[in-house]
């Protein structure tokens, strides 16, 4: 197929473009950032340069290269810190799974594309009662903390919007596997605490393994969603302890909610205590996908026990 792919030069589309190349696709990537051009080449895509918050150009750019599918893996979260101000730090990603899917499906639609598939979210999406680990069918939750309640909205447009459409939205779990992922600076210099009785579900997904997804997804999935995510859903008081002693860090510290509240909010709370986890049974019975990292145990291991600080010093050092 013809694939269009919106944020070929990120975290995700890094991966998808030389998966889908080696099943034969022929891609074109898009890029935002001046310089990416030479990195979607390099992945052996077309390289575009997008914005896709432009609904005129995602129009041109869509009608001129003539696709037969299109992938929207667009978000804008490089530079997220702040989980107290969690809306504000999302405004932008946001815009990107709102406006930006609504133009990507305007532009698909009068271009005849037969095949769209969007980027989605899985974990602490789901209702916080009932059991830790929801499959798709599984209401979400309807009453998100306030501070999210935009960005739980801007996700439930783009399932609904896609999935409306004809397409597929993949909720994708946590992803890891990249070096330069925020989470992995706040686990090692211990700002990354156990919240109360660390009892938040986290489904994660390796980047490779989410990317094989897609392509599966791309070529046989059924309108709809589906979980992609890992064989184990764990709590915060299990996971979080091990990628501290895989990347060298001190283990985890335990605070009291009153005191994660205070100082990183309530949604930082209820994704250390409440959050629920995603099964990917659909995703496995009906896409025929099996993960290169079944469990985040193995996935962790992988990706970063060769970054403990001991080697990552001595990298910088080399000539
Ligand atoms: N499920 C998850 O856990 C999840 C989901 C998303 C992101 N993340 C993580 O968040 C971190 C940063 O991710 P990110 O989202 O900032 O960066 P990213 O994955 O590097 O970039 C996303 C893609 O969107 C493109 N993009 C951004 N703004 C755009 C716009 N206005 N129009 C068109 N394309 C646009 C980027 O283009 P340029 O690179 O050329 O600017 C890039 O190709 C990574 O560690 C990633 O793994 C996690």
């Amino acid at each position: 197929m013809r694939v269009f792919v919106v944020g070929a030069s990120g975290a995700i589309g890094t991966r998808l473009v030389p998966q889908l190349i080696a099943r034969g696709h022929e891609v074109i990537g898009t890029f935002r950032s001046p310089g990416n051009a030479e990195r979607v080449q390099a992945l052996g895509a077309k390289p575009i340069v997008l914005n896709l918050l432009d609904a005129r150009a995602v129009r041109k750019a869509v009608l001129d290269s003539k696709p037969e599918a299109i992938v929207h893996q667009a978000t804008a979260l490089a530079d997220l810190r702040d989980f107290k101000h969690f809306d504000r730090s999302f405004a932008q990603t946001n815009r990107l799974r709102t406006e930006g899917t609504d133009a990507l499906l305007a532009a698909a639609r009068e271009a005849g594309v037969r095949r769209f598939v969007a980027q989605s979210f899985a974990s602490a999406r789901y209702a916080r009662g009932g059991g830790p680990v929801k499959t798709e069918d599984d209401p979400l939750d309807p009453t998100p903390v306030a501070a999210m309640r935009e960005t739980s909205a801007a996700m439930r447009h783009l399932d609904e919007a896609v999935t409306a459409a004809g397409g597929i939205a993949l909720r994708y779990g946590g992803f890891y596997g990249i070096l330069k992922d925020g989470m992995l600076e706040a686990v090692r210099k211990g700002f990354f605490p156990i919240v109360g009785d660390g009892g938040g579900v986290f489904s994660f997904i390796h980047l490779d393994d989410a990317a094989a997804a897609t392509v599966l997804a791309l070529e046989h999935g059924r309108a709809g969603i589906y979980n992609i995510v890992d064989d184990e859903p764990a709590p915060v008081r299990e996971w979080l302890p091990v990628l501290a002693s895989v990347l060298g860090a001190k283990p985890p510290r335990r605070v009291p909610r009153w005191l994660a509240r205070l100082f990183a909010g309530d949604v930082a709370v209820m994704m250390g205590t409440e959050a629920r986890g995603a099964s990917n049974a659909k995703a496995k019975r009906e896409l025929g996908w099996t993960l290169r990292y079944p469990s985040w145990r193995q996935g962790f291991v992988a990706a970063y026990a060769s970054t403990t600080p001991r080697t990552e010093a001595r990298l910088i050092e080399a000539p």
